[in-house]
């Protein structure tokens, strides 16, 4: 009788002493996991997609003044990993907003993963709009319902997230565009035929007033509308010659600037402009060459 009543005791204690193992082991393994987790977290912030920011530019300082500070301070919030690139191009030829893209994705590339195509008098003033990893497609910020001036479907200019694998999918943006203009219409038709899916910002409550803030005042800028030679024909069709694989462009400095505290790297370029293909790169053939019937509106 004692006998059994000291077994059944060792019992009960053996039962309790290995649920308590049981609990202790299983506390170890979820610690474990959970720190696994964390560290995975940890990492995944290290690893975050970053975006380099490329701003085809020229003759623009008051606005890259209040450009830089601005998406700084907006980037920041985002919690987004980014630099600024201005590429000034510096050579006589008419602004090539498109080649300037090519050269500075050339420049950027290896330290990105997505690049924003931005104007620099295009400033995001709505906090939704975001700019995180375009995985899945190219999204374009300032889509034509909230851009404060162009408003047709089709539109991708302003600001256009792109991951680097899909630039160099569609062979960049033409190197045809010289003045003002099409370039982005002719990148359209590149994503199109590469079957991108063109995303935008959804559930936004601002509109074309108040999303952004745009610099541009056309009567102090006057843009480059003319089209020379046989410009206007050529630059109405999908370019499937030029891009970012025969882009040509001499890097002349390389200027790192801060603006309040704020860093951007300056890329100042020469373009080469291969005349046989577009002579229309440059204003003085005209004057030496073309009839008087033909100004250039400058
Ligand atoms: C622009 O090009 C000229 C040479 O044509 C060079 O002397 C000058 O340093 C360049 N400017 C910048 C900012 O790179």
């Amino acid at each position: 009788m004692r006998i059994r009543s000291i077994l059944n005791k060792l019992i009960v204690i053996g039962l309790i002493s290995i649920t308590i193992c049981f609990f202790l082991i299983m506390r170890l393994f979820s610690d474990a996991s959970s720190t696994k987790v964390s560290s995975r977290s940890l990492h995944s912030t290290l690893s975050q997609p970053k975006l380099a920011v490329i701003v085809p530019y020229r003759d623009r300082f008051t606005e890259l003044l209040l450009f830089v500070p601005h998406l700084s301070r907006f980037l920041h919030k985002q919690n987004i990993p980014f630099t600024i690139n201005v590429i000034n191009q510096n050579d006589s030829y008419r602004f090539n907003r498109a080649s300037l893209i090519n050269a500075g994705y050339s420049l950027v590339k290896d330290n990105c993963d997505y690049i924003a195509i931005h104007d620099v008098d295009l400033l995001p003033l709505n906090p939704n709009l975001e700019y995180r990893y375009p995985e899945h497609g190219p999204f374009h910020v300032s889509s034509p319902n909230l851009h404060p001036k162009y408003h047709y479907e089709k539109f991708v200019g302003g600001i256009l997230l792109i991951k680097n694998d899909h630039f160099e999918l569609v062979n960049g943006l033409s190197n045809k565009y010289w003045g003002w203009g099409l370039e982005d219409d002719e990148f359209y038709l590149r994503l199109k035929e590469a079957n991108l899916q063109i995303t935008r910002p959804t559930n936004i409550a601002t509109g074309i007033e108040d999303t952004f803030l745009h610099l541009h005042d056309p009567a102090v800028r006057k843009r480059d509308y003319a089209k020379i030679f046989n410009q206007r024909e050529i630059t109405r069709k999908r370019d499937r010659e030029t891009g970012l694989h025969d882009v040509k462009f001499e890097l002349t400095s390389k200027t790192k600037m801060t603006i309040e505290d704020f860093a951007c790297d300056i890329y100042s370029v020469k373009l080469n402009c291969d005349y046989k293909l577009t002579p229309w790169c440059d204003f003085s053939l005209v004057n030496k060459n073309k009839p008087k019937n033909v100004k250039p509106k400058i």
